[in-house]
């Protein structure tokens, strides 16, 4: 059977019925995979890395799973209207489904309200294409959440940021779909926590999924520039790297809190040098691709592993939230600029000097 996404998938966990119109792009089904070097730089005996590679997700993002269910709901109860306030990857799957319905003859426009400045390109970029209304504003993630809430409170328009318990259900599946793949789930979650709708998914999903013998310590990450569970107070002007977890007020803020609790896990933040060292090692020693906030979960389990708060012999996974091509700017800075801005004469001689190339010795 071909695959049809991960309503058809995981139908049995969710709320859907026989006539719920399913409106999918394929999400789901996303690679888990070794990260034996992040294992090694852990020194943590016996641990087992892997990757759950979210940003290869139709839009390059974990919020497909969650934007199935929230765009197939609104349709099933005749919405013709969503919007959403984002730091870019809400507002790229949000356009993408409301393509999606609209491609399958039903009304659907999308409203995507953003922080002027702060959203990376590659995921502007998409909301445009996809066809949303794009509406930029003066000010953060958090106003323009408020926002969003208000205008829905006021006009017959549905929500689709994670205060719709839709898109939480539907971001469980990446959960089932790691204790599939492992055969149980495993030791340690550890994930960037933004608005915390994520974490709170992640929970649930474990806790309802049928057939493992244990669930995970929930391991949530915040920007220190921006970690208002970790510190205990909403921060007034939130800022980090991360783009994406920018954010002073999380709507699942409580949620989260009770995520970590019931698993004994923990939520902590993590500078954004550690950030951006883990940025590096996913590209550089591993191979794979995230954007920078996705990189929180590397660097969070890097600092808790140091602070020996990892068992040895155990199994964890870190999810990579979003795609590396979603922030193609923070690779730049994050890379060798002097070497690409420079540009050569086609001439190898002088090629093979700038790369420092040196004749082998002639074979007798
Ligand atoms: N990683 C990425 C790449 C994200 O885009 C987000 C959230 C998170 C992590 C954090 O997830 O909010 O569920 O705790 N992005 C939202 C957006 C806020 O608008 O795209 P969370």
């Amino acid at each position: 059977m071909p695959y049809t996404g991960t309503i058809n998938k995981y139908a049995k966990y969710l709320s859907v019925a026989e006539n719920t119109p399913v409106i999918s792009i394929q999400e789901g089904q996303t690679p888990l995979v070794p990260a034996p070097h992040i294992a090694s730089a852990c020194g943590v005996d016996g641990l087992k890395v892997y990757f759950k590679i979210e940003g290869l997700n139709p839009t390059g993002s974990f919020k497909d799973r969650g934007m199935t269910m929230a765009v197939s709901k609104a349709v099933e109860k005749g919405a013709t209207r969503i919007i959403c306030a984002s730091t870019g990857n809400t507002s790229a799957s949000a356009a993408a489904f409301a393509a999606r319905a609209r491609g399958l003859g039903y009304d659907m426009d999308c409203y995507v309200i953003i922080p002027a400045g702060y959203v990376a390109l590659g995921k502007l970029s998409q909301a445009m294409i996809y066809g949303a209304k794009v509406i930029q504003i003066e000010g953060n993630f958090d106003a323009a959440l408020n926002i969003v809430k208000e205008l829905c409170d006021q006009y017959p328009i549905e929500l689709v940021n994670s205060l719709n318990p839709y898109r939480i259900e539907g971001q469980k599946t990446s959960a089932y779909e790691i204790c599939d793949e492992l055969g149980d789930a495993p030791d340690y979650l550890c994930i960037p926590v933004g608005n915390a709708g994520n974490i709170t998914a992640y929970w649930a999903g474990f806790s309802d999924y049928q057939g493992a013998s244990k669930k995970p310590k929930m391991y949530g990450f915040q920007a220190a520039g921006a970690a208002p569970i970790v510190d205990g107070a909403p921060v007034e002007k939130p800022e980090t790297v991360g783009t994406a977890i920018r954010i002073g007020n999380p709507a699942s803020w409580k949620q989260a809190e009770a995520a970590r609790d019931q698993s004994g896990g923990l939520i902590d933040k993590v500078t954004d040098d550690e950030m951006l060292a883990a940025y590096r090692m996913i590209h550089q020693d591993e191979g794979y691709a995230c954007e920078p906030a996705s990189a929180a979960s590397v660097a969070g389990l890097i600092k808790s592993a140091q602070a020996g708060k990892i068992e040895p012999g155990s199994t964890v996974v870190c999810v990579l939230t979003g795609n590396g091509l979603k922030d193609p700017k923070v690779a730049m800075e994050q890379s060798d600029m002097a070497s690409a801005e420079k540009v050569y004469q086609a001439d190898s001689f002088e090629i093979a000097q700038a790369l420092g190339l040196k004749a082998a010795p002639v074979q007798q």
